[in-house]
């Protein structure tokens, strides 16, 4: 606890005047006693002034604590993970602590644990503490789970199992992945030019808490071999809430949505195209189109300029996403953002935990930093600070730092935390 200043030297003063008075009336002990009753008024209020002052002086610091108004307070869950994960959160919660020096923001921070790192220290991939902190949070940050210490565990206790728990207790089912071809690293794009064109800038919006990565599966033994299955299952409204958080979606961009199904062979695929047709009514003013999953992977590398908004089931967004960043040539530069129904969401990179070069301070942590910058527009509705944070990575990669995933010719290669300080430098 510390004293407020000025308080404690006003009280000190009034102390030390007290003081001053009583050794004054021990000398005019004789002097007639109107003078001294005055006197000793005036030396029990220093006194007591003084005292009060110097209480005051420390029990104001605590009110101004509690006092000190923030422009907005946000509770931030953090789910560091595997592998880089801690590295890379590392960066962005520095990323973040800048923003809100800078705007007069607060964010609290509460760790949690999910994934290898949750089996290691509980024996679960996600305790229902890590579940109960995060509902009660207005975001989750989270780095990476996975590697291949734990690769052989059965399924249902595997770190991702952790993960896929966590979107599906916090009802997250729409995964918004950008894909953004950066002109300072048109080299790293594996596309040719005259396919690139005027570039790459799409953006997946994917069901996530649904179809073959929530249905009924088994796996069991008939005439002495092993039989496996997973069903893929939708609902009208499932289709229907994802389709429409698409369609807003690309409002605010180029106005343009392909609804990417298998719908000449699978059923749900055709309940699929029903549904996001019947919704795309209510959107006359975006450009609608259907495509199938293998045709719009193929599209994908060949004209992706094509692409704004794609929407799409589980399982096929999982795979076209890889693919869509891999085309912007890093997939270490990729954020995404899980949304539901109300503000708070979780903010990941789409790479992976990378155990090879964990620890070693070597990681992107740019998709991370990203993905907070996501975080600040789409859960606190926070634009303003979210546009600072792009244009410091954007004025970082400018300037010729990269780290070593996107590290090319001419450029300065610098640390996972260099990168992170260069970051904050700009805002
Ligand atoms: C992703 C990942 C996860 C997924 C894994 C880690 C379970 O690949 O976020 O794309 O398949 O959804
Ligand atoms: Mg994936």
């Amino acid at each position: 606890m510390k004293p407020d200043k000025k308080r404690l030297w006003q009280g000190i003063l009034l102390v030390i005047l007290a003081i001053l008075l009583f050794f004054f009336l021990a000398v005019l002990e004789r002097v007639t006693s109107p003078l001294q009753k005055f006197l000793v008024y005036i030396l029990l209020l220093s006194l007591g002034g003084g005292i009060i002052a110097i209480v005051m002086s420390f029990a104001r610091d605590d009110a101004q604590k509690k006092e000190r108004k923030y422009n907005m307070q946000k509770t931030i869950a953090v789910i560091k993970g595997d592998g880089i994960g801690p590295e890379i959160v590392t960066e962005a919660m520095k990323v973040l602590d800048k923003v809100a020096e800078k705007y007069n923001h607060k964010f609290t921070y509460k760790e949690v644990l999910m994934g290898g790192c949750a089996i290691d220290a509980t024996g679960e991939p996600l305790p229902q503490q890590t579940i109960d902190i995060c509902q009660c949070s207005d975001s989750v940050l989270l780095g990476a789970v996975g590697g291949p210490k734990w690769d052989t565990l059965p399924g249902d206790r595997r770190p991702e199992k952790g993960l896929l728990g966590l979107r599906g207790a916090l009802g997250l089912f729409a995964n918004i992945r950008p894909s953004h071809l950066n002109p300072v690293l048109a080299d790293a794009c594996p596309l040719k030019n005259e396919i690139v064109g005027d570039g790459i800038d799409l953006m997946v919006v994917r069901e996530l808490i649904g179809g073959a990565y929530f249905g009924k599966r088994e796996t069991y033994v008939k005439d002495g071999e092993k039989i496996a299955y997973d069903t893929t299952k939708y609902s009208e409204s499932e289709v229907e809430r994802v389709a429409r958080v698409a369609f807003q979606m690309a409002r605010k961009r180029r106005s343009k949505v392909n609804s990417v199904d298998k719908a000449n062979v699978l059923d749900s695929s055709r309940l699929w195209r029903e549904v996001v047709e019947r919704v795309a009514k209510d959107y006359p003013d975006v450009e609608f189109s259907n495509m199938l999953v293998d045709n719009c992977a193929m599209q994908l590398v060949r004209n992706p300029g094509q692409f704004d908004v794609i929407v799409t089931e589980n399982l096929f967004g999982d795979i076209l996403t890889d693919e869509a960043s891999m085309i912007t040539g890093s997939i270490g530069m990729i954020p995404s953002a899980s949304l539901g129904s109300g503000k708070m969401g979780l903010y990941e990179p789409i790479h992976g935990s990378a155990p090879d070069i964990a620890g070693q301070n070597k990681a992107n942590p740019i998709a991370t930093i990203l993905s907070a910058a996501m975080m600040l527009r789409y859960s606190f509705d926070m634009d303003v600070e979210a546009k600072n944070v792009e244009d410091a990575v954007q004025k970082v990669l400018e300037a010729g730092y990269r780290t070593g995933d996107i590290m090319s010719e001419g450029c300065k290669q610098v640390s996972c935390q260099e990168m992170g300080d260069l970051i904050c430098q700009n805002i």
